[in-house]
């Protein structure tokens, strides 16, 4: 028997990449790869990458310089970049980074096999194409193996919004939705294998369009409603979501799915109407306002979490005061918050820009609202009983943690329980980024 060979791979940007590398690993498993923890040992390292914020590409290239000395170790070493990196910057890696044998963009990666065994021909592999195909049903099916109790399943790519400050639409390409029986039957799958929570990824995940089994095209709540009835499967998630995109039917789904879970990921990126129309986001802050409304009548529970930029071109300090009076309404329970970076070939990297120390004291404002009000939601949990989804044991012996239905952490003490076990948990206290409490009973 030939020693398998061993794959690293490495892991940067959003939760899609995460799911992706999932994907590649399985894919060269085929070709008689293991994947190990260590970029040491491997014989094949894979950069999947991320190109949201700036300095991203050159982290790329200060990490592959480092694998310098592994290579003249081991001429055998194949080195790959993978995700929107590879993307946007194509054959120019190879140009920059000799080192580098495969380049791959992120709707190519059913052809990795193929490239793989071109890069161990001695040969230069790349391959940025946009195909029409469906890239995962290409992908060797995922094994049997037994699996953690939460996994990722992308359900659409891409995103035709052309929001002034983002890329995506360059790197990942317009927007296609998977069908939904790949989608139910990947689940399934996942389902067999003792995942009993699924989070639907995709860019622009409610814009979700794909054709159902029964020829009519599905909208995301559909798809929900589907998977609702799949058992064994106890929660359902979806992220990434556009304000204009919360359709009628996902909000109702919210109020009446049983297994959608009372979290929603919603950013508004600014509560500055003249700032939103400069990103193109064509909603108003008064419009996302009204949305949340809804949201809340259907589910008074829902805990919502947003993204904000800072520093965009042309923000005022009073633009910058309405995203903090937005915010102040909506009271997030989690919240992302970035300074606005230069994409090339974006329509806002060409605006003049706003100094740096302004967007830095801005972004410390704001991190400081949200940082008081992620705390303020999470120790109004504590009296109240959740859910739990038990993920892995903590830090402590005899120590649990896992997940509530609002994606709080929690911990709990002594009990007995295995990974993937759904209990109530009566909460007792709030730490730093986490809760404490007693287990009532497994459900
Ligand atoms: N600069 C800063 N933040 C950005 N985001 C996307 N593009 C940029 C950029 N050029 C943020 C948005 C988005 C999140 C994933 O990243 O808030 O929702
Ligand atoms: Fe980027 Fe999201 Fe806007 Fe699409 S909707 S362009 S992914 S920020």
């Amino acid at each position: 028997m030939t020693e398998p060979k061993k794959l690293f791979i490495k892991t940067y940007g959003c939760q899609m990449n995460v799911y992706d590398s999932e994907r590649m690993a399985e894919a060269l498993g085929g070709q008689g790869y293991v994947e190990t923890k260590s970029a040491d040992d491997a014989d094949m390292i894979l950069l999947n990458t991320c190109h949201i914020r700036e300095k991203a590409a050159e982290k790329v290239y200060s990490e592959l310089g480092r694998y310098k000395t592994l290579k003249a170790e081991n001429p055998d070493l194949k080195i790959g970049v993978a995700g929107c990196v590879a993307q946007a910057e194509g054959e120019e890696i190879m140009r920059r980074q000799p080192l580098v044998d495969l380049v791959v963009g992120p709707q190519s990666y059913h052809r990795l096999p193929e490239l793989e065994a071109k890069a161990r021909n001695g040969e230069k592999a790349l391959d940025t194409e946009f195909p029409e195909e469906d890239k995962f049903n290409h992908l060797k099916k995922r094994p049997k193996a037994k699996r953690g109790p939460t996994a990722f399943l992308t359900v659409q790519e891409g995103c035709d919004k052309f929001c002034a400050f983002c890329v995506v639409p360059y790197t990942r390409g317009a927007e296609v939705s998977r069908p939904a029986g790949r989608v139910l039957d990947e689940a399934r799958d996942l389902v067999e294998r003792g995942v009993r929570e699924i989070t639907l990824l995709g860019q622009n995940v409610n814009a979700y369009h794909g054709s159902g089994p029964d020829g009519s095209d599905w909208s995301l709540a559909r798809l929900i409603w589907a998977l609702n009835d799949i058992d064994g499967l106890e929660r359902i998630r979806f992220t990434t979501s556009h304000p204009n995109d919360m359709s009628d039917d996902l909000i109702e789904a919210h109020g009446a799915c049983a297994k959608l879970m009372p979290y929603l990921h919603l950013p508004v990126q600014s509560g500055s109407d003249h700032i939103l129309k400069r990103m193109n986001r064509s909603h108003t802050a008064q419009s996302y306002i009204r949305l949340i409304e809804r949201l809340r009548a259907a589910r008074p529970d829902l805990l919502l979490s947003g993204d904000f930029i800072v520093g965009f071109p042309e923000e005022s300090e009073a633009d910058f005061q309405a995203t903090m009076d937005l915010i102040e309404e909506v009271k997030y329970g989690y919240a992302y918050s970035f300074k606005y970076s230069t994409r090339p070939g974006t329509p806002a990297a060409e605006r003049p820009q706003l100094a740096e120390d302004v967007k830095d004291d801005r972004l410390k404002r704001l991190q400081a609202l949200i940082t008081k009000q992620q705390r303020e939601v999470q120790d109004s949990m504590v009296g109240k009983t959740v859910s739990v989804l038990f993920e892995k044991p903590g830090r402590f012996a005899g120590q649990m943690v896992g997940k509530s239905e609002y994606l709080h952490a929690v911990h709990v003490q002594g009990a007995d329980l295995p990974a993937g076990t759904l209990a109530k948990v009566r909460i007792d206290s709030s730490g730093a980024n986490s809760l404490s409490g007693t287990v009532q009973d497994s459900l």
